[in-house]
């Protein structure tokens, strides 16, 4: 985000970091590191080059759902909180830029005027500046490597890339950069290098005669809240334009990759629903709502197959409900169909206030799709996806994510072709159905309604509800 200028309001968080042109330049160049930099804020903890590998690991991450800088804030912020680090506020809607930006990463040989006028360019102001200089120096170090003219041959065996940490605690978040700059301590190779020309650090937290590192230093408390403030405004540097969503916060309880399969005139409904920071082993019935009239049927899911992820301070647990945890949900009447679902946990309701979670079964591969292979004519793939009568969609089409030429996600799509005879009225759903060259990957349903795009299930392959065709 250096390169943000708040006055034309061009630059900023928007993953220009992946173009060459930008890695080669000696500002963004000189800071390959394992962590990352101040460019674009990454903190990312494999061992690589910095830039490069951070982009390679999170621009897969990216989707139709989230860009690339989204992504890259999204791995800040968690990398931040999970090396002890405060929570930060997460707003989405980063747009990923089609070039590279002007270059604009301060470096250390600057003078303070320079760094003063650098980070005011970007919106901060210099007490900022400090701030967020010393937030990002609670982690990592200068490498002998890139810096020689900071950072002499360490010639130390436990440290044999000869990195110079900003503090005692490097994978740390913590006020160490404050204790002990303020302490007389410190080992910060850009406080008290050999070169005091690259002493960037020692110029700018002495810029206001230490008061905000002295503050930083008498309360952890205080340096935890400030950085949460600078590091969400970092990532929330973006180009003028650009509109970032609302904070995002977790559900407490949240279905994911609701699938609708349609089965002959029954629906196969499977999925998760994740559960955050909740006790070990908590009992979970899931209840649903259908077009007859039928509300609260429920099912328990069963609990043998939940995935954990801890990370930080939260963990998140996915609860599957599948034809062998809940098979009275992989078999629900196609007529009566579904439309909500809510769910009790431990014995509480969790249905948003009342309003539920809503599903929709208007729209859906049907287990009618199929392949064939080892055919003379070539290998194709039938997809059938049911449409429910009443429903009357201008285009359905198979969605496939894929990448521009510049990395970035889009969606590519091929129609269906509607039912050819007339729709019998009372049948529930009508078949759309299109044939392709063999193709295993990932779809999900898509369809125009009144002129609106709708996307329907989590990206599915054919493998997961199709056949052989029938010879
Ligand atoms: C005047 C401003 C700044 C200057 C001159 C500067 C300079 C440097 C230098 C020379 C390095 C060593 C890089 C390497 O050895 O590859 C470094 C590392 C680092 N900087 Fe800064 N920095 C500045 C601001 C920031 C800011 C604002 C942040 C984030 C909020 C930040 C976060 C980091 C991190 C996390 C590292 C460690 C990387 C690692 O260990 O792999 N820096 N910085």
């Amino acid at each position: 985000m250096a390169t943000h200028n708040s006055t034309d309001g061009t630059g900023g968080m928007d993953a220009s970091i992946r173009f060459d042109e930008e890695q080669a330049r000696p500002e963004v160049d000189c800071a390959l590191t394992p962590l990352g930099r101040a460019d674009e804020a990454i903190f990312f903890q494999d061992a690589g080059d910095g830039f490069s590998n951070t982009v390679a690991v999170l621009l897969p991450v990216s989707t139709r759902y989230i860009s690339i800088a989204d992504a890259l804030a999204v791995g800040a912020i968690l990398a931040i909180e999970n090396c002890g680090g405060p929570e930060i506020a997460f707003r989405g809607g980063r747009v990923d830029a089609v070039e590279p930006n002007l270059p604009g990463v301060p470096q250390p040989q600057q003078d303070l005027d320079s760094h003063i006028a650098s980070f005011a360019r970007q919106g901060f102001t210099q007490t900022e500046m400090i701030g967020l200089v010393a937030c990002g120096h609670t982690f990592g170090g200068v490498q002998h490597d890139f810096f020689p003219d900071i950072v002499p041959e360490l010639n130390d065996p436990s440290d044999t890339d000869s990195v110079a940490h900003f503090d005692t605690t490097n994978t740390q978040f913590d006020n160490k950069i404050a204790t002990e700059y303020i302490s007389g301590t410190t080992q910060n190779p850009l406080v008290v290098g050999f070169n005091d020309t690259t002493n960037s650090d020692k110029r700018i937290f002495g810029s206001d005669g230490n008061a905000t590192m002295q503050s930083f230093a008498n309360s952890p408390d205080l340096f935890a809240s400030t950085c949460a403030d600078l590091l969400a405004r970092m990532v929330d540097t973006v180009p003028a334009g650009v509109q970032l969503t609302d904070v995002i916060t977790p559900l407490a309880v949240k279905p994911a990759n609701l699938q609708l399969i349609l089965d002959g005139d029954v629906i196969q409904f499977s999925g998760q629903v994740r559960l955050w920071d909740v006790a070990a082993d908590p009992v979970v019935v899931l209840l649903w709502d259908d077009h007859i009239g039928g509300t609260s049927n429920n099912v328990t899911v069963v609990q043998d197959s939940v995935v954990t992820v801890s990370g930080g301070r939260h963990t998140a647990a996915w609860y599957n409900f599948n034809n062998n945890t809940t098979p009275a949900l992989f078999k629900l009447d196609a007529t009566a169909g579904i439309t909500s679902i809510r769910f009790i946990v431990n014995g509480t309701l969790e249905d948003q206030g009342g309003v539920g979670f809503a599903v929709q079964d208007d729209i859906m591969f049907a287990t009618s799709s199929c392949f064939t292979q080892g055919n003379s004519n070539g290998d194709t793939a039938t997809f059938n996806v049911a449409v429910r009568t009443g429903v009357n969609p201008t285009r359905v089409y198979l969605e496939a994510p894929a990448r521009d030429s510049t990395d970035r996600p889009i969606i590519v799509e091929t129609d269906l072709a509607p039912p050819t005879q007339s729709v019998d009225p009372s049948a529930t759903y009508a078949i759309w159905s299109v044939q392709i060259p063999l193709d295993f990957s990932l779809f999900t349903v898509g369809a125009e309604i009144d002129g609106v795009k709708v996307t329907r299930g989590p990206p599915t392959s054919l493998l997961d509800f199709g056949h052989q065709c029938p010879i």
